[in-house]
Formats: C-alpha cells, sequence, structure tokens
C-alpha cells in the first residue's frame, strides 16, 4: 500500500515539474523581458522568446476537459435549458477564426437595465484551463439555484453577469500559453506607461474582441482566471521604472476590499504563506506591461481583479469539482459585491427632472466613474467602513456634493443637479425621497418652518411637481431590486 503510494507521489512531483513552467501564473516574470523602450518590436520578439521556452502539459491531462467543440455545445446546450435567465452571443474570433462565445445571465438577458455588469473570463492563457470549466459551473449552478438560493437569486435579479469561458480557445486546443499567433493576450493592452503599439488594428483578434466589447458594453467590474497560483491579484500590473515593488492605483483600498472578498470565501487562499490574506498588488509579486486588468481599471472603468485560482496550472479533471467546490462562494459572493456594496444611483436635471449623463467622483480618489448612457445609472464600488465625499457633475449643471458613511450595506445616492444659469435650486436642499412617500406637508415643514403660508403653499407644488416628475423618470429598474437592506438618499 505505502508503496504504492510512494510509487504514486514521484509520479505525481515528476508530472508536476514536467508540466510547470518555472514561470506562473499571469505568466512570466519581468526577469525575462524588460518591455522595450516604447519599442514594439523589441517586445514583440521578446513575447515569442517567452512562448518558445515553455513546455507543454502532456495530451493525456486533457481527459476530462472540454474541448472546444465541448464547450461550444454546453453553452449552447446551457442557453437552452435556462433561456429564461440566459442568452447566448459572440464577441469575435480567435486567430483561427473560433466564435468567442459569451454567456450573459440576468432575468432579463440583452436588455439594458439601470444594473452594474459584471464578466468573468477564463483561458486567457490557452494552457491553463481550469477557468473555463469553473465557468460553465458557475453558470449552471446560478441557473439551478437561483430560485432557491439567496445569492444566485441576487446575482439574476439585479446584475448582468457576463461569462467568456475562454479567450483562447486556439492555445488551449495545442496546450500553449499564447495564442495562435504566438502572442500573449495578458500583454497585449495598451499599457499606461509604455505604449508599444497603441494601435488597435495591430492587436490580436482576441484582444481587439475584448477592447471592442468594454466599448460596448458597461462593465462595473470583473476577474479573469488564471492558473499557476493561488492568490488574488489586484492593480497596478506594472511600474513606470518596471522596478518590483507595491504599486497601489488610486482605488487601492477598494481593490484590497474586493480582492479580500475572493480569498476569503475560498476554501484556503487566504491561508497562503506566500501572499498575506491570499491577496497581492501585481507590481509588487512581478511587474508586467500590456495586461488586460490595469487595461479595464484604466480605459474600461471596469474594476478588474486577475485570480490565480490553482497552483497547478493543468490539474488531473478529477481535482475539478473540489477546484469549483474551492471557488464557488468566492466566484458568487465577488459578483454579489456589485449589489451589496459601493455607492449606486442616477442624477437628474432639476428644471426638468431628466436623468443626465454625469460623472462622478470621490474625494481624495483620483478616478471617475461614468454614468451610463442608456439609464444615467452609476455604480461606484468603494471599500465600506468610510465615510466619503461624493461629487456629481454634468455639463452645464453646477455640481453636488454629498458625503455618505459607506456602512455594511450598499447605499443609493441619486442627485439632483441644478442648471449653471438658475440659481431658484437654492430653495431645494431636499431630503425627498424618489418614491415620494415622505414627500408631505410634515417632512417641508421640517425644511421651511419659518416661511409664511403663501410660498409654503408654493413650495408644497413645486415640490409636488418635482417628485411627480421624479417618479415618472424613476419606473426603471433600478427600484424593482430588492433594497430593504440598502440606504436610499437623494441630495
Ligand atoms: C526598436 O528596436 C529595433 C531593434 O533593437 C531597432 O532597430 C529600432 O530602431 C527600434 N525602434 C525604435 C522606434 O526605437
Ligand atoms: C489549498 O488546498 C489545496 C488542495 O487541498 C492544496 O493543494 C493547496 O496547497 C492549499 N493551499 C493553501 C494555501 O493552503
Ligand atoms: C489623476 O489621474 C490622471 C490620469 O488618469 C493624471 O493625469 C493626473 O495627473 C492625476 N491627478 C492627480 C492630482 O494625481
Ligand atoms: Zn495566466
Amino acid at each position: 500500500m505505502s508503496k504504492l503510494r510512494l510509487v504514486h507521489c514521484l509520479l505525481f512531483f515528476t508530472a508536476i515539474c514536467i508540466l510547470l513552467p518555472p514561470i506562473a501564473a499571469r505568466g512570466g516574470h519581468s526577469d525575462y523581458i524588460h518591455p522595450g523602450d516604447g519599442n514594439s518590436s523589441f517586445h514583440g520578439i521578446a513575447r515569442h522568446l517567452f512562448a518558445q521556452e515553455e513546455p507543454r502539459p502532456s495530451l493525456e491531462l486533457t481527459r476530462g476537459y472540454m474541448t472546444n467543440d465541448d464547450l461550444e455545445k454546453a453553452m449552447k446546450d446551457f442557453t437552452k435549458r435556462c433561456s429564461k435567465i440566459s442568452r447566448l452571443y459572440s464577441i469575435g474570433k480567435s486567430v483561427n477564426g473560433f466564435p468567442l462565445w459569451v454567456i450573459e445571465i440576468s432575468d432579463r438577458p440583452g436588455e439594458i437595465e439601470a444594473e452594474p455588469a459584471f464578466k468573468y473570463i477564463g483561458n486567457v492563457h490557452g494552457d491553463e484551463p481550469v477557468g473555463r470549466e469553473l465557468l460553465l459551473r458557475l453558470a449552471n449552478w446560478i441557473c439551478d439555484n437561483y430560485k432557491k438560493d439567496p445569492l444566485a437569486q441576487m446575482i439574476v435579479e439585479n446584475v448582468h453577469l457576463h461569462i467568456l469561458p475562454s479567450l483562447n480557445p486556439d492555445g488551449f486546443s495545442v496546450r500553449k500559453r499564447n495564442n495562435a499567433n504566438n502572442v500573449d493576450l495578458n500583454r497585449d493592452f495598451p499599457d499606461q506607461f509604455f505604449p508599444m503599439n497603441e494601435d488597435l488594428a495591430l492587436r490580436q483578434p482576441e484582444t481587439r474582441a475584448i477592447m471592442t466589447w468594454l466599448r460596448n458594453t458597461r462593465f462595473t467590474a470583473s476577474a479573469t482566471l488564471h492558473g499557476g497560483a493561488l492568490v488574488a491579484n489586484f492593480p497596478w500590473d506594472g511600474t513606470e521604472d518596471r522596478r518590483k515593488y507595491y504599486y497601489g492605483c488610486p482605488d487601492d483600498e477598494t481593490f484590497r476590499f474586493l480582492a479580500r472578498i475572493y480569498s476569503k470565501s475560498h476554501r484556503n487562499m487566504s491561508l497562503s504563506q506566500e501572499f498575506k490574506e491570499g491577496i497581492t498588488n501585481g507590481a509588487s509579486w512581478y511587474p508586467i506591461y500590456g495586461g488586460m486588468q490595469d487595461w479595464n481599471y484604466i480605459h474600461g472603468g471596469c474594476f478588474e481583479l486577475t485570480l490565480e485560482i490553482s497552483d497547478n496550472k493543468w490539474p488531473r479533471a478529477a481535482e475539478l469539482p473540489t477546484i469549483w467546490d474551492y471557488n464557488r462562494k468566492s466566484m458568487l459572493n465577488l459578483v454579489a459585491s456589485l449589489v451589496k456594496t459601493g455607492v449606486h444611483g442616477r442624477i437628474f436635471s432639476l428644471d426638468q427632472g431628466k436623468p443626465l449623463p454625469g460623472l462622478v467622483v470621490v474625494q481624495g480618489i483620483n478616478y471617475t466613474v461614468k454614468a451610463h448612457q442608456a439609464y444615467v445609472d452609476y455604480h461606484r464600488l468603494l471599500a465600506p467602513g468610510q465615510k466619503y465625499e461624493v461629487t456629481a457633475s454634468s455639463p452645464g449643471y453646477k455640481p453636488r456634493t454629498t458625503s455618505i458613511y459607506l456602512g455594511d450595506n450598499a447605499v443609493t445616492a441619486d442627485f439632483i443637479l441644478i442648471p449653471e444659469a438658475s440659481s431658484r435650486g437654492k430653495l431645494l436642499r431636499s431630503n425627498c425621497d424618489c418614491s415620494c412617500k415622505n414627500c408631505g406637508q410634515p417632512l417641508l415643514a421640517q425644511f421651511f418652518p419659518e416661511t409664511n403660508n403663501g410660498i409654503t403653499l408654493t413650495l408644497v407644488v413645486v415640490v409636488v411637481f418635482l417628485c411627480f416628475l421624479l417618479q415618472r423618470r424613476v419606473r426603471y429598474n433600478l427600484w424593482k431590486q430588492k433594497q430593504s437592506s440598502r440606504r436610499s438618499i437623494t441630495v
């Protein structure tokens, strides 16, 4: 018995030594390359050099994993089986022409609602297939449980969840990291420090598909699933001087909070010896350039984490159920955090009551969140347990700032902006609840106790009219959410 186990152990470790490239994960220590001084040809060469050194997992290991055709069929079957809450679409094609299929999960798939959207992307690196398997399991689990599990229900009703199980089907089919043009897709995005090949036309089709996707869909947050380590990685991924040290982005605290949601809900990610709490700043681990994560935050308005979900990049398929079990809660909690935390709301004009395409900024954080074009809803993720000064602005209107204490629950904050030319808005420091339930005389009396009856009457008329306008505008789905625990304010 023990002899057999010894043999198993030896085989296992030998396999690991052969299979695991010395360089894991997001992939590639910076030692092997310093991204050129803005020299794109240098960068291109380096990527190829790296790719050549890479050993491939054995064919044997693919047993039990879905092939690309299996995956496509599984996604089509899923959207048939769960057609009420899902749809299938493609964001483009790989180099070899394989469609990059996405499942969208929502109670109104394909519709634009005043809700945050989240995206999960797997298999960015062809030889890291665990993510694509887990993402199909996630979709199926939500479909099977959204009527009985509160978290699944919350996601279906209040979030649009987009799942792209494989960004790199070509790499996967030959068990290689890079795409069919031998380019590492997690180094192919425009970089903030080293502007190599900024031209969209020069990018890989897979990268281009992501960039176009983000232009057309507003995502509040996202995560890509990688393998080769066990840690939740957050921006920045690179430093300006290419050296390795902790380099936080403006939303460092928010990102640490999000990364912790993942690591703490995971069975053992937070127990990591290597990474405190199971989270890491990308640049303090090893800087990379042209990564997807930083690009999402800078250009996509999307808070993206890079999740390393298994030490072994390509484990035996028999281990997948365990890995799924370890990650399930984390995957759900991360998506649900878009509803459970942060500041959400809309911006209206005082004069017409119409929603405004505005911007939301938090004092002390150099980052701007844009309201969505369709319903002008904004979703500002923030670490809880603090007071924030939140300012909403829109061209032609006076910006408005309010102080919000963000506790354990999300806050809904709607802003009513006064046109720059007008001063009549001064009258209305209204705290009127948008549902107008509280918009009666007592509230007014509270706000205008000293005024005589004539002015009070005028104010009542004005306020009732405003509330009427707002109510008409507020038929969107933002308020259909079960917000029993969510605090609402209007400023
Ligand atoms: C980029 O590097 C190549 C090879 O080192 C060199 O020939 C070329 O002039 C460089 N281009 C720029 C723009 O620096
Ligand atoms: C987590 O559990 C897996 C599977 O049992 C194990 O391989 C891994 O080393 C553990 N990691 C930590 C940080 O405890
Ligand atoms: C804020 O960030 C932008 C880049 O997004 C930068 O150009 C600007 O200098 C920053 N401002 C401050 C005050 O740090
Ligand atoms: Zn990877």
